[in-house]
């Protein structure tokens, strides 16, 4: 049992997080038929092409800055509740753009939620800015620049997810040197449907302190040695991996080995109902499934506030409530 142990996640995205109850009374709002992708309580998706689609659907139920605003309070609940004390969510406003309520109204509901969550249970909780490969280099560099303008303290950082096998991370440099300049962090989903190559790719082109995933630099030894040199925080999201087939089952996942190599590693849930998990169940599989004692998931949560996107003074006074 972990609940008794304090909680950090760095990778979540935000309608990867809807709870399938609230979509369906989301899509019953607005009378869209979510049937295809949304069955007996769960979400419907094959393989990984068919999860980016599901996931593109499910959140065109959301359609609001309050709706967002109640997305984002009710996944922040759920956090608090475990005793999660802080939280990055991906956020894409353009997608906020694709449904007509805009950029701003996005990340304003977004940020009402956070709001209320933290005045309800003191959860601290940031946003990273991502692009999606899919949508093309133009609507990445678009992200960035949205990201890089918005002087919105809350928005910390900036992510590339989406289609991993579209492109090559060359394709998108010129988004994270605008987010680079702008001072935002950097993280790159790597390393998760593409082999290692995918993530020398991310640390020549994008450098960035933390990499999404990032657990099939295993395949190169040479490799996991450099993200160790390097200190490169890896977001691993086991419970997705095991979903998505990245690897057949939990002894084969290379978290533990990834540790016991060096490599700076955290725990997130990355689309919790999606995956059928949630952070206290990946905090759970790191004590059941890779034999993890409480102090060594301590010192993963720990990891996990190092390399937060946040401000030193919130940095200190959240490694102090560890
Ligand atoms: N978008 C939402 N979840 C994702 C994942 N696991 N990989 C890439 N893009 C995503
Ligand atoms: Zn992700």
């Amino acid at each position: 049992m972990t609940l008794h142990l304090k909680k950090a996640e760095l990778h979540c995205h935000l309608e990867g997080a809807a709870p399938p109850a609230l979509t369906e009374a989301q899509a019953r709002k607005y009378n869209i038929d979510i049937s295809a992708y949304l069955r007996g309580g769960a979400y419907v998706w094959h393989d990984f092409a068919s999860f980016l689609e599901c996931y593109d659907k499910v959140s065109e139920v959301y359609k609001t800055d309050e709706d967002y605003a109640l997305l984002t309070e009710t996944y922040l609940q759920e956090l608090a509740e475990i005793g999660t004390i802080y939280s990055e969510l991906i956020v894409s406003p353009d997608h906020g753009k694709r449904i007509g309520l805009g950029a701003d109204a996005y990340i304003a509901g977004v940020c009402e939620g956070i709001r209320r969550a933290k005045a309800k249970s003191g959860i601290e909780a940031r946003l990273i800015v991502t692009g999606e490969r899919h949508f093309g280099p133009e609507s990445v560099i678009g992200a960035a620049e949205y990201a890089a303008k918005a002087g919105n303290p809350l928005i910390t950082g900036f992510n590339l997810a989406g289609e991993e096998r579209m492109g090559r991370v060359a394709d998108y440099a010129r988004a994270f040197d605008i987010a680079r300049d702008a001072g935002l962090g950097l993280t790159i989903h790597a390393g998760e449907v593409c082999g290692a190559f995918s993530v020398s790719d991310a640390l020549d082109v994008v450098r960035p302190s933390r990499i999404g995933h990032g657990v099939r630099a295993i395949e190169d030894a040479d490799l996991v040695k450099r993200l160790a040199d390097l200190g490169t925080v890896l977001e691993v999201c086991p419970g997705s991996n095991i979903a998505l087939n990245v690897f057949p089952d939990f002894a084969a996942h290379p978290l533990r080995k990834l540790k016991e190599t060096g490599v700076r590693v955290t725990i997130s849930s990355d689309d919790p109902p999606f995956f059928h998990t949630s952070l206290k169940r990946e905090y759970e599989l790191a004590s059941d499934a890779f034999g993890f004692n409480d102090s060594e998931i301590n010192a993963l949560t720990r990891t996990a506030i190092e390399a937060a996107f946040v401000d030193e003074a919130t940095r200190v006074a959240l490694l102090a409530r560890l």
